[in-house]
């Protein structure tokens, strides 16, 4: 995994010590997932009818399908921030053990603190248990793999929303997480911006090595940067299709688009059933 890792930071054009200092960490920390008959209730209205999935270390899935089908709670009950009502939840290390999985959430709207600079925001993302120094080191490195190195000491309220998008990353990156949980984190942002924070994820994801689940309701989105796409319908998986092509990806590639059509039809119902 690490050598791999290794290749393409030397084929890259920019290569510094700072990143070839973090190869050697790359993906040590990705938990796989496993979920066994996982079920939801809320009262009488049953969200989520028995999931079964394993996710292995540093896949990128992406869940779709229809408003109120339960993605979002999917990712509460990862997150540990909601219990199932039956079933289990593991996180693996890469050796198989049972782990605690450092799992982080982007969620659509940033909610950064209006009162902190951008760097104090990310270091909310550290908890309370890290020493000054470490911490800015730290916050310096993420801040400059979203590109906002230069944006440490403003203020949220002097971004754009894009920016605004790409500090919530990076407090969610600054932990190293071993599982990072996307909630429709594009959703709200116009096309172009929307473009260039995929492809930001992208390269964070194949650079500091998580296992990441992305809800999206944008099919383009979903087949353009996962490995594996997850379609959920009344409480249980109807598809799970893999994307099985390397990245990063070009838009407009018309092996995607089939992949987007067969997505689109199972989450519609045109697919006759299948
Ligand atoms: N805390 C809650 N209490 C009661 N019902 C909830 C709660 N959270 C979600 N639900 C219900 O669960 C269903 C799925 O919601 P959600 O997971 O947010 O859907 P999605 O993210 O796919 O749009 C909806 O019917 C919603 O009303
Ligand atoms: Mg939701």
């Amino acid at each position: 995994m690490t050598v791999i890792a290794q290749e393409r930071f030397h084929g890259a054009a920019d290569e510094t010590d700072h990143e070839i200092e973090r190869t050697q960490t790359v993906g040590a920390g990705a938990a796989a997932i496993t979920l066994k008959g996982l079920e939801k209730s809320f009262g009488g209205n049953r969200v989520l009818r028995g999931i079964n999935l394993h996710i292995p270390a540093r896949q990128f899935v992406a869940v779709i399908g229809k408003s109120g089908c339960g993605k979002s709670t999917l990712l509460r009950i990862l997150m540990g921030l909601d219990a199932p009502t039956a079933g289990e939840l593991h996180f693996e290390d890469t050796d198989g053990g049972d782990t605690e999985a450092n799992a982080r959430i982007v969620f659509q709207e940033p909610r950064l603190l209006p009162w902190l600079s951008v760097a104090d925001n990310v270091v909310v993302g550290l908890g309370d248990k890290v020493n000054r120094d470490v911490a800015a080191k730290e916050v310096e490195a993420v801040l400059s793999d979203v590109q906002l190195a230069e944006k440490a000491g403003d203020w949220p309220a002097q971004l754009s929303g894009g920016q605004r998008q790409r500090v919530a990353l990076a407090r969610a990156l600054v932990s190293k997480p071993g599982v990072l949980a996307l909630d429709e984190p594009m959703g709200a942002l116009d096309a172009l911006t929307r473009i260039s924070m995929q492809e930001l994820v992208n390269r964070v994801w194949r650079e500091l090595g998580f296992t990441a689940v992305l809800v999206t309701h944008d099919v383009s989105e979903a087949v353009h940067l996962a490995d594996r796409v997850i379609v959920l319908d009344e409480g249980r998986v109807s598809l799970d299709l893999a994307i099985p092509y390397p990245h990063p990806r070009r838009h407009g590639n018309p092996d995607l688009a089939e992949l987007e059509g067969r997505l689109l039809a199972a989450i519609l119902g045109t697919d006759g059933g299948r």
